[in-house]
This record gives structure tokens, C-alpha cells and sequence, in this order.
């Protein structure tokens, strides 16, 4: 059986920013899962390109359907709920499993692109479900058309079934540097927080991974610079390393997630 809940930055299509000067900006507010108006200001239902990725649950929601993303008490909770269904359709992303579950995702709307200029810092508070099952990526190749370039790929916090939290970098598409933290399994609230900074060569983005205001790790990636990331939160289920995944509900829970760039 296996969930995956996850905070990660994904490759995004490349944009046109001009470029800002000013000394530290809120790009998401700690705020912004307070409400649904809140939610919708500086995020967006579902994945970037869709619904569906490589796992078994379709992620389902919008402005007025809440079942499976849902805000209560200045937290966003992410909730797979079994579907059932006499034929079940196939996800549209390869490699086109059967959907056993609706859940949910969010992403930013605006991406992230580490600067020379600039230093992202990213942090918030997860209640995620450990106990199921073994392990899967995150994410990966084959990344939807929609979003070009993979990697870059981070993981801020991945869950996969074991008691850790997996901070993941793609340092490039064929090497992953993965550390593995040990994570209460209790659903109680931790903090995450990932600082995002350029290296000296322009190059490399240099990711330092924090949990309850500890330094745990730090990893690179390569390439990195200037490319626009998405951030992404994520309950996907079963995937490549089996079935069947949990009978009943599964829910991972966010809050105070804040992002701020500083430097340019
Ligand atoms: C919102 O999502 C629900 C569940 O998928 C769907 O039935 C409904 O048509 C959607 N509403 C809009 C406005 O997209
Ligand atoms: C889904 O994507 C992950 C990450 O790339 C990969 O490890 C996994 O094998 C894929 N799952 C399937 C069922 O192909
Ligand atoms: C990852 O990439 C960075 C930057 O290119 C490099 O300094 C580092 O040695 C790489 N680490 C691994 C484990 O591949």
C-alpha cells in the first residue's frame, strides 16, 4: 500500500520577468490556506498540466468543489478518497494507470526562479500519513508536455510510506540525490523549510533542507539557475510499487506555507 504526499518543485515553461528592484518580496503570504479566496489568489487546483499523473488517484477540485482540497481553520487539507466504479478509467499520463482515488494537489501561480540575484526561502507546516506501504518517487520523467525541460526536480518533503521524509534533489535527469529524515508518525505538524540559492558559478542552485529549524541536508542542482520551477503540494497514490493502497480515507494536512525571494 503506498500514499505519497509531497512538496516539490517541478520544471516549469519558461517566462518573462522583468527584473524588480526591492530587497525582500512575499511571493505567497503564510496566509494564503486561510481561505478559499485566499487559496485562489495564489494557487491553482490540480496539477499544472491536468489531473492525473503516473499514480493511481485523479486530483479533483475548483472554486466550488471541495471534497478532496479543502480549507478549515487556516489549514488546507489534501483528502484520497477510494472511487469506486465498474470500469475504472486510466490516468492520461504514462503509463496510464487505473484510477483507484480522487485526491488532491495545488500548485503556485507564480514559479519560482532562483536568480544570481536573488534567494528563495520556502517553509510551512505538514501533517502527512507515513504508514502505508513502501516507496515511489515523487515525480519524474515522463514529465507532461505542458511543463518543458526536467529536470529540475526538488523535493521539500517527500512521505512514502516509511517514517522519513525524503528531501530529493535531480541534480541532473539520471543522478537524484535523495536524504532521508525520520518523521513523527503521529500526524503531528512539522516545519519544512528550503532555502534556494544561487552558486557562485550562475549555474547551480544550491537547496538547503531544514526541519523543525534544523539544518538536515544540502544538495545541488545542476542547472538550475533561471530555469522556472513550479511548486507544487501533492497526495498521489500507489504508483510503481504496488496495490492495493488504503480501504479508507487518506489526509494530508498544510499550513502557513510562505514563500519569500530576497536579493533582487
Ligand atoms: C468542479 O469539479 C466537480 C468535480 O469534478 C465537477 O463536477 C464540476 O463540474 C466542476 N465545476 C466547474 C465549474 O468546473
Ligand atoms: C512514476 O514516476 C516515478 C518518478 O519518475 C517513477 O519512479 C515511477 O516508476 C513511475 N511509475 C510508474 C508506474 O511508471
Ligand atoms: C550535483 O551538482 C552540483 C552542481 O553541478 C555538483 O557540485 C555536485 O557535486 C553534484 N552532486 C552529485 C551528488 O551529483
Amino acid at each position: 500500500m503506498i500514499t505519497i504526499g509531497y512538496v516539490a518543485l517541478l520544471a516549469a515553461a519558461s517566462i518573462t520577468r522583468s527584473p524588480l528592484v526591492q530587497a525582500a518580496t512575499t511571493v505567497i503570504p503564510s496566509n494564503s490556506l486561510s481561505s478559499y479566496t485566499t487559496l485562489e489568489q495564489f494557487w491553482a487546483y490540480l496539477y499544472p498540466w491536468g489531473s492525473d499523473h503516473n499514480g493511481s488517484a485523479r486530483m479533483v477540485g475548483n472554486s466550488s468543489y471541495h471534497e478532496n482540497i479543502a480549507i478549515a481553520s487556516s489549514t488546507l487539507s489534501l483528502i484520497a478518497t477510494p472511487t469506486s466504479g465498474a470500469v475504472p478509467p486510466t490516468s492520461t499520463a504514462n503509463p496510464n494507470p487505473a484510477i483507484h482515488y480522487a485526491s488532491g494537489t495545488i500548485h503556485a501561480l507564480e514559479q519560482i526562479t532562483v536568480t544570481s540575484e536573488n534567494s528563495y526561502t520556502i517553509s510551512g507546516d505538514f501533517s502527512a500519513p507515513t504508514t502505508f506501504g513502501k516507496t515511489w518517487p515523487a515525480f519524474g520523467k515522463p514529465i507532461p508536455a505542458a511543463v518543458v525541460g526536467w529536470p529540475p526536480e526538488a523535493d521539500l518533503g517527500e512521505w512514502k510510506g516509511t517514517t522519513n521524509t525524503w528531501f530529493n534533489t535531480f541534480n541532473t535527469s539520471t543522478v537524484v540525490v535523495s536524504d532521508l529524515v525520520p518523521w513523527p508518525s503521529d500526524l503531528s505538524f512539522h516545519t519544512l523549510m528550503a532555502v534556494l540559492t544561487a552558486e557562485s558559478n550562475n549555474k547551480d542552485v544550491r537547496i538547503d533542507f531544514y526541519m523543525d529549524g534544523e539544518l538536515k541536508t544540502t544538495q545541488f542542482g545542476s542547472g538550475f539557475v533561471g530555469a522556472a520551477l513550479w511548486l507544487i503540494i501533492d497526495l498521489q497514490m500507489e504508483g510503481s510499487s504496488g496495490s492495493p493502497g488504503p480501504t479508507g480515507t487518506t489526509t494530508y494536512k498544510i499550513r502557513n506555507v510562505e514563500v519569500t525571494r530576497s536579493g533582487d
